[in-house]
């Protein structure tokens, strides 16, 4: 009680009461991270402000940390829309469909890139946007439609130039053992998930250098913790972000910033339909070898689906985090480098990057144990006689 209400302790209560005052205000126009990286920097101020033992410290420490926090808050005002460009990428449905339409009601010109020009997205946002918003046909993974964007971008912005690039298409492929999964999903992940990110960077850098602009890439938490079922997803997604993180390093000389966004469970389009899991499972055991089929077994194989069932109904229906999280990255005089909307997420990123793995895998199995089934081989009782 003593050192508490000592003069450091109400130097420490005042200092509190104003930065609290100041960072409550603040936050009412800072979206995104910025209320998990201020709890954290008081956090840390008040803990450090226990282990001081005089006023002179108490005033040290204070002084470090209003810096820290001057400078933080400097970088969080957000910049004018002023009709900046932006393309996204994937705008069919989904994060791509909302972040369109979110970005439009601020005032920004959008390029909404669309898998089918004829879809059912692209006639809503066609017929819901202000004419400040395009859609254009964009496959990511087909290189004739990649440069014919990049063609009719460059025309429309003429001077004004490209502010942003929000590489956000992506695919989910089957969710399944790693063994299972055909080549051609591990292909056709990387095709959308990776290279064709990769190829719309690479073709629509010469204008985001020019207006020293913004690149977001839609990674997942999936690509920063390893998660069972998700090899073919999660290894595009963790190629996504090292070379979102490799370019972040080189174009930091131009003045183009570089975010990921690693959102976790929302519910979008991703998880698929009944018909698209029918097709994937008809893929899978086409794929399969006699023999893995057998110690595998089909029943085993189709009950992912309640995998990807537990996925729709556990995921988030309201994805404004996201939104929030990418307006951060393309507006903020200084956007982070990873954002992690969406619920645990964060957490669960960071749990995966510090905690030793054997403690990680037996938490990892416990929690996403999604359904009971078990290999055939497995659940029968003669395995092991079997594999001696
Ligand atoms: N939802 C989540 O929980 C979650 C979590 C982490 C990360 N993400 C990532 O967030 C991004 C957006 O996903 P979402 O959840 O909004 O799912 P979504 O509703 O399926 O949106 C993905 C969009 O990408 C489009 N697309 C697929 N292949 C394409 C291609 N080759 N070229 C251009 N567009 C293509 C899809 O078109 P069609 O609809 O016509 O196929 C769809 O419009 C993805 O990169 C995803 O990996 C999502």
């Amino acid at each position: 009680m003593g050192t508490f209400f000592s003069d450091p302790g109400w130097l420490c209560l005042t200092v509190t009461a104003l930065l609290g005052g100041t960072i409550l205000c603040k936050l009412k126009t800072s979206p995104g991270q910025v209320g998990r990286k201020v709890v954290c920097l008081v956090g840390l101020w008040g803990g450090a402000y226990l282990i001081s033992l005089s006023l002179f410290w108490g005033l040290v420490l204070f002084s470090l940390l209003y810096f820290v926090m001057y400078t933080y808050f400097s970088g969080q005002e957000l910049l004018p829309v002023d009709q900046k460009a932006v393309l996204i990428t994937g705008c069919d449905s989904g994060f791509g469909y909302g972040l369109a339409r979110y970005l439009d009601e601020l005032g920004f010109t959008v390029f909404a890139g669309v898998l089918d020009e004829q879809g059912s997205g692209a006639e809503e946002l066609r017929r819901t946007c202000s004419k400040h918003l395009s859609v254009f046909q964009l496959n990511i993974t087909n290189t004739q439609e990649i440069k014919e964007a990049y063609r009719k971008v460059k025309e429309k912005v003429q001077n004004k130039g490209l502010w942003a690039v929000i590489n956000n298409a992506g695919v989910l492929g089957f969710p399944t053992d790693g063994e299972l999964i055909p080549m051609t999903e591990y292909k056709r992940c990387m095709a959308v998930n990776f290279f064709g990110a990769v190829e719309v960077t690479k073709e629509f850098l010469p204008l985001l250098r020019k207006s020293k602009g913004r690149l977001v890439n839609i990674s997942s938490m999936a690509g920063g913790v390893p998660m069972q079922k998700m090899a073919a997803y999660g290894s595009s997604k963790a190629a996504l972000i090292m070379f979102s993180s490799i370019l972040r390093q080189e174009l930091s000389k131009w003045g183009v910033k570089v975010s990921v966004i690693q959102p976790g469970g929302f519910r979008t389009n991703i998880s698929g339909t009944s018909q698209m899991w029918e097709k994937l499972e008809r893929t899978v055991l086409d794929n399969l070898s006699p023999e893995v089929q057998a110690d595998y077994g089909q029943d085993y194989i189709l009950s992912e689906r309640s995998f990807l069932r537990l996925m729709k109904t556990s995921s988030d229906p309201d994805i404004s985090p996201v939104l929030l999280d990418v307006r951060h990255a393309i507006s903020a005089q200084s956007p982070f480098a990873f954002y992690a909307p969406g619920k645990l997420s964060y957490p669960w990123l960071c749990f995966a990057s510090f905690s030793p793995t054997g403690i990680f895998d037996y938490l990892s199995r416990k929690i996403y144990t999604y359904s009971k089934k078990m290999p055939r081989v497995l659940s029968t009782s003669n395995w092991e006689d079997e594999a001696m």
